[in-house]
């Protein structure tokens, strides 16, 4: 399974403010929607709890949520990882299904919309890395792509993309999008750290 990481990142480095975003871009929330649909992604519990209620967990997603305290009351297509180290390298180096194990209380609602997700692409699926600040730190080494917008702004903010983050990664392309938005990506360079 191939590891991205998808972030948005403002002139300044901020991603986030207040635990949101400090911006609203619909352009990149539709990319967002695009790339992942279909997809696993990952995310902190701070970028989980920042998702509207209506929006969450993301619809056509099966979501992992990082979370060393846990939370309750979640939807049982999301699953909770408490040691995002160790269950990352696991599903990486696993065949995808192995992970659906650790689903508890299927309802048959819930398997249809896993079903789907299992058949939507013929391609090979992609675990989205999508933030914050923390997890994208933690997750690093696991990347093998990078898919970043740069927005054109320099807003306040408490929560910072680091732009170390992007060494040993390879620009390959860049696209300029609506309202003055530059759709990037980005290849590792050389082999994974993780990977074996
Ligand atoms: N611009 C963007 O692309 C973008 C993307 C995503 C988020 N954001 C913004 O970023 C902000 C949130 O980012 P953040 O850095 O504050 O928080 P975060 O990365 O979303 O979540 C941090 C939480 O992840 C859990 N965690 C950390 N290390 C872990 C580990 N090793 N194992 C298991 N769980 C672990 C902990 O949860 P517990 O405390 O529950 O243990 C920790 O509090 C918000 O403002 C959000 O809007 C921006």
């Amino acid at each position: 399974m191939k590891c991205s990481a998808l972030v948005a990142v403002a002139a300044n480095g901020v991603i986030g403010k207040d635990g949101l975003l400090p911006w609203h871009f619909p352009d990149d929330l539709r990319r967002f929607r695009q790339l992942t649909e279909g997809n696993l992604v990952l995310m902190g519990r701070k970028t989980y709890q920042s998702l509207p209620l209506a929006s969450r967990p993301l619809p056509n997603r099966i979501t992992l949520l990082a979370s060393r305290q846990g939370i309750s009351g979640l939807p049982p297509e999301v699953l909770l990882w408490h040691d995002l180290e160790s269950k990352l390298s696991q599903l990486l180096k696993q065949e995808e299904h192995r992970i659906k194990d650790d689903l508890p209380h299927e309802t048959s609602s819930i398997q249809r919309k896993r079903k789907a997700v299992a058949k939507a692409p013929e391609k090979e699926k992609t675990l989205w890395i999508v933030g914050g600040s923390e997890i994208f730190k933690l997750t690093q080494p696991w990347w093998d792509s990078i898919e970043l917008t740069r927005i054109p702004l320099r807003p306040a903010g408490d929560t910072y993309f680091d732009a170390t983050l992007l060494k040993g990664f390879q620009l390959k392309c860049s696209q300029e999008g609506p309202d003055n938005l530059v759709f990037e990506s980005y290849q590792r360079s050389t082999t994974r750290p993780t990977s074996g």
